[in-house]
């Protein structure tokens, strides 16, 4: 039974995993390398309790409780008595190794150490552990508290147990678990990407506007947001990363990042996160 989560990362993903794990009644330790990303995560997750409160989603007591089951670090020495780990870090292959291999000599035995991965190899992460039965793929999708989907995937050790811990956790959270095989961005990125670094290939080559692209997706195709807005919600960087993963994972042009996109990040224009990406969304210049 998992009872303690350990989530790594208090970035715009990790932050919203703690919350919505807390929200079921674990016992959450929020972990960052750096205060102020564990401050901010937190101020994120009272942000969106407080406007649960005040659409009567929770009473404010269930606001409380859901904190209280909070604690934070930023180092990973309070991890003793965790079942389950989140790592919710940059997708940069080398940095999740790196956690991972420090996770494994710290959580007890019996705990799980999942990843939110968006495209990257859980075999080979699982790799660097000496539990690889024990590592899987736990996607959840962006704003968590929101996205009902988590995509579960396996990777070619990940055991049986795992998986079932797994899935019959994400139905505690009240998600809808799909299970996905270990292939460069499993289904979701592996459609998604494609279409965003399309649309921004299209802008690239000034085929129509930032606007008009994504209000042609919007109406055009019924989605609920325009792919540039989508990207710069998701966060540029990551975009560019998963598409890196795509690129050289299936070793087909066709998944090529737009050098427009490496250009907007090489900038430091991430998207929303940064304030400023396809649209700028910096409070002071409007
Ligand atoms: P983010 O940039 O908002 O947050 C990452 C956080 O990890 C930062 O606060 C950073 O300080 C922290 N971090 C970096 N190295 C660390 C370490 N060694 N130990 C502890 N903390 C560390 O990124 P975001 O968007 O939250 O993405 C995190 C992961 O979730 C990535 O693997 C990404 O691919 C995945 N993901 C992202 C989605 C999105 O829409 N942004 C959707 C689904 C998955």
């Amino acid at each position: 039974m998992i009872k303690k989560v350990l989530v790594v990362g208090a970035g715009q993903m990790g932050a919203g995993i703690a919350q919505v794990c807390a929200q079921a009644g674990l016992e959450v330790l929020l972990n960052d390398q750096k205060e102020e990303a564990v401050q901010k995560g937190l101020g994120s997750i009272d942000k969106l309790l407080s406007r649960s409160v005040e659409k009567g989603r929770i009473t404010e007591e269930e606001k409380k409780a859901t904190q209280n089951r909070l604690t934070t670090s930023t180092g990973l020495q309070d991890a003793g008595d965790c079942d389950l780990v989140i790592e919710a870090v940059v997708e940069k292959m080398e940095v999740k190794k790196t956690v991972f291999r420090e996770l494994d000599g710290i959580v007890p035995q019996h705990a799980i150490l999942a990843t939110n991965t968006s495209s990257l190899a859980i075999t080979e992460i699982a790799a660097v552990t000496k539990r690889p039965d024990q590592v899987i793929g736990m996607h959840f999708m962006n704003p968590v508290p929101v996205m009902k989907l988590v995509e579960i995937i396996r990777g070619l050790q990940t055991s049986d147990e795992t998986f079932q811990a797994i899935e019959d956790l994400t139905q505690r959270l009240g998600k809808v678990p799909v299970s996905a095989k270990d292939f460069p961005g499993f289904v979701s990125n592996r459609i998604l990407m494609p279409m965003i670094n399309e649309a921004i290939f299209a802008v690239y080559e000034g085929v129509a506007t930032v606007e008009d692209i994504d209000t042609s997706m919007k109406l055009g195709m019924n989605h609920p947001m325009g792919p540039l807005t989508l990207a710069d919600f998701i966060g540029l960087d990551t975009c560019l990363y998963i598409m890196e993963v795509l690129h050289e994972g299936f070793a087909d042009s066709k998944y090529r990042p737009c050098p427009l996109l490496k250009q907007y990040v090489q900038a430091g224009w991430l998207g929303k996160k940064s304030g400023r990406g396809f649209y700028n969304y910096d409070e002071t210049t409007g």
